[in-house]
């Protein structure tokens, strides 16, 4: 394995404490809508309670995109063809990989994720499965355009976003990522980056809401962490119990919304500040969208994506979609 000429991202303080996730929380808590961007979910004790997530019988996701991944892998070798360098967007603990990676003959493969210590585990796990595949993890921020490696530079590339991360992004951030990918993954020279994406869904309200506030509590326990981790690294006095988790269906921004909800008025410090919540007031905390056929497709046209390809699951909750970069062109 080749190590990604990778810096310790996280910029912490005098006191340990990571200063984005300081200004991300103060700030959103001084707002009118209380609101911290659902990225601060995700530490250890988070990224646990997410994969526990990901086997209740109710969050379907991850089995819907792990069962067309693991059907359609004879589509996707058709379909991308080999020699590409597949760029993972956001790798975490990479356990969908596998199953491209199997399916497509890759030239290489990038993992490119945040979490440094996350990023090399999960990269050596994959370079002892996968001997004769150069790895090359690169430690960067994704919502930015990221130089790759000089070894795969002028491969041509496949990025993998699976997981439906980005329904985790409002359309404009969403656009924006999905621009800055593509120029991630261009070539030096000649043929378009391919991007394959899993977006999750529209469906019933019932069904979304149920995937989000499971009967044993543990997305409550996901969302309440988000608290506790803001009592634990930023010196809060946040009262947890008197926060409700809510999840509820914005049929018309075609989302569900997480909230941590006061069930009576509460006064709090975070870092030497002091904030109040009325009874009923919350913090919002996630979004996650839910696409179309025709909103995921527009999504993709308007960042200079084509969509190619479109798989879903049999129940057809999830779908996995195959786009490649669009090339530039004057007629309409
Ligand atoms: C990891 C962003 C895809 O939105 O479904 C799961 C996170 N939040 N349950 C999602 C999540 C609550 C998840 N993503």
């Amino acid at each position: 394995m080749t190590h990604g000429e990778g810096l310790a991202l996280v910029d912490r303080d005098a006191d340990g404490v990571d200063r984005a996730f300081r200004i991300d929380v103060l700030a959103g808590l001084r707002q009118a809508q209380k609101a911290v961007p659902a990225r601060w979910f995700y530490d250890d004790a988070g990224s646990q309670l997410f994969e526990d997530i990901t086997r209740l019988e109710e969050y379907y996701p991850t089995r819907a995109e792990t069962e067309i991944l693991e059907a359609r892998g004879r589509d996707f070798a058709v379909s991308v063809g080999p020699g590409r360098a597949v760029v993972e967007f956001g790798s975490g603990s990479s356990v969908k990989t596998p199953l491209l990676l199997d399916a497509i003959a890759p030239a290489a493969y990038v993992p490119l994720d945040i979490a440094g210590d996350f990023l090399r585990e999960a990269a050596g796990r994959l370079a002892s499965r996968f001997p004769d595949l150069p790895v090359h993890p690169v430690e960067a921020d994704f919502m930015r355009e990221v130089a790759l490696p000089g070894a795969v530079s002028a491969m041509p590339k496949l990025g993998f976003f699976p997981g439906s991360t980005i329904g985790n992004m409002v359309p404009r951030t969403a656009v924006d990522l999905l621009r800055s990918m593509r120029g991630t993954l261009q070539a030096d020279h000649g043929v378009q980056p391919m991007l394959l994406i899993g977006m999750d869904l529209v469906k019933a309200p019932e069904v979304l809401i149920a995937a989000y506030d499971d009967p044993a509590g543990v997305t409550a326990a996901f969302n309440r962490n988000l608290a506790h981790r803001i009592n634990r690294e930023l010196g809060g006095s946040i009262p947890v119990d008197a926060l409700r988790h809510v999840a509820r269906w914005d049929d018309d921004l075609a989302r569900i919304e997480m909230h941590l909800e006061a069930v009576r008025a509460i006064e709090f410090d975070v870092s030497g500040e002091r904030f109040a919540m009325a009874a009923g007031e919350t913090i919002h905390t996630e979004n996650s969208h839910k696409f179309t056929r025709r909103s995921g497709n527009l999504l993709l046209a308007a960042a200079g994506w084509t969509p190619r390809r479109r798989w879903t699951d049999r129940a057809k909750r999830f779908s996995l979609i195959l786009a490649e970069a669009t090339a530039p062109r004057n007629a309409p």
